[in-house]
């Protein structure tokens, strides 16, 4: 059977690592040719000749820190100075910041906003276009089960990705019939380097693989439906999340990040 992404060149954000890794090795596996984009350039030149050497994949590397400003611009300089298309571009990069807000880092707070959000919006609008003309295209931005409802002690991560499933379903609108594919993947607790940045107290119970999540998002596309959560349990909260009213929503989610605090804080 014929890969999603086969004969296609994909770009991912955050490829170094966890789950855009596990995407890169799919789209390669798959047949396809990539563009990595993270900060660590070592790793990503492992990582390609890795793919090349396993599945002849010509893969492209983008060394990038997507909190600078004007990241996705200077992304988009490299791709045209080497005659870069893109057909599918997955926004994954992104990091969550464990803590109160009043205690927060301003830098860890900004930077946030400009990997989760910036670099994702800005990276999906110079890229669109180019796909909208040729008619065909994905755009497969990674999302959280902490976009369903906020999130205390995780304020601006949740936030940034309510921001992300919430763009992503408005583009999802504004492309149909163009023949560009526009999915939000929303993972639940997965297992994979987060959780040094984020905190080992930011999830309760198990982890899924990022294999998993690079299913579920692959499973959608092509499926019409503007996003997904990874995960049968997952999506079950996520449905609950959205139902029930929104004090019990953020209790529930501040239980599950931070367990030591009792519900009634967040009443
Ligand atoms: N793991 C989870 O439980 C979970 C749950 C829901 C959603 N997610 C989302 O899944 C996505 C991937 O996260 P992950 O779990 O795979 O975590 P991860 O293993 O920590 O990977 C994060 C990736 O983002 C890159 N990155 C971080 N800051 C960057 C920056 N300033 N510039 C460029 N690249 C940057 C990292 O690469 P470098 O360090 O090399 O720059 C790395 O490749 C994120 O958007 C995250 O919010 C994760």
């Amino acid at each position: 059977m014929v890969g999603y992404f086969d004969r296609q060149r994909v770009l991912v954000t955050g490829a170094s690592s966890g789950i855009g890794r596990a995407f890169a090795t799919r789209v390669a596996a798959d047949g396809g040719d990539l563009v990595l984009v993270a900060r660590r350039e070592a790793v990503l030149r492992a990582q390609a000749d890795e793919l090349h050497a396993r599945f002849g994949s010509s893969v492209e590397v983008i060394p990038a820190d997507l909190s600078a400003p004007n990241a996705a611009a200077g992304v988009a300089e490299l791709l045209a100075q080497r005659a870069i298309t893109v057909d599918a571009l997955v926004n994954n990069a992104g990091l969550g910041i464990h803590g109160d807000l009043a205690d927060a880092d301003l830098g860890a707070v900004s930077s946030q906003i400009a990997v989760n959000i910036t670099a994702l919006t800005e990276l999906t609008a110079i890229l669109l276009p180019g796909m909208i003309t040729r008619g065909r295209g994905a755009v497969v931005n990674v999302a959280s089960t902490a976009a369903f409802q906020p999130v205390p002690h995780m304020a601006v991560y949740a936030a940034t990705k309510a921001y992300v499933l919430s763009f992503t379903r408005a583009l999802w609108s504004e492309t149909r019939g163009t023949g560009v594919q526009v999915l939000a993947v929303s993972p639940g607790a997965t297992d994979t380097a987060f959780f040094e940045i984020a905190g080992e107290d930011a999830s309760v119970g198990s982890r899924r693989a990022p294999e998993q999540v690079v299913e579920a998002a692959l499973g959608a596309l092509g499926s019409n439906r503007p996003d997904i959560v990874d995960g049968a349990a997952n999506a079950l909260l996520a449905r609950i999340a959205c139902r029930i009213p929104a004090k019990w929503a953020i209790a529930l989610a501040e239980r599950s990040v931070r367990p030591e605090s009792p519900v009634s804080q967040a009443n």
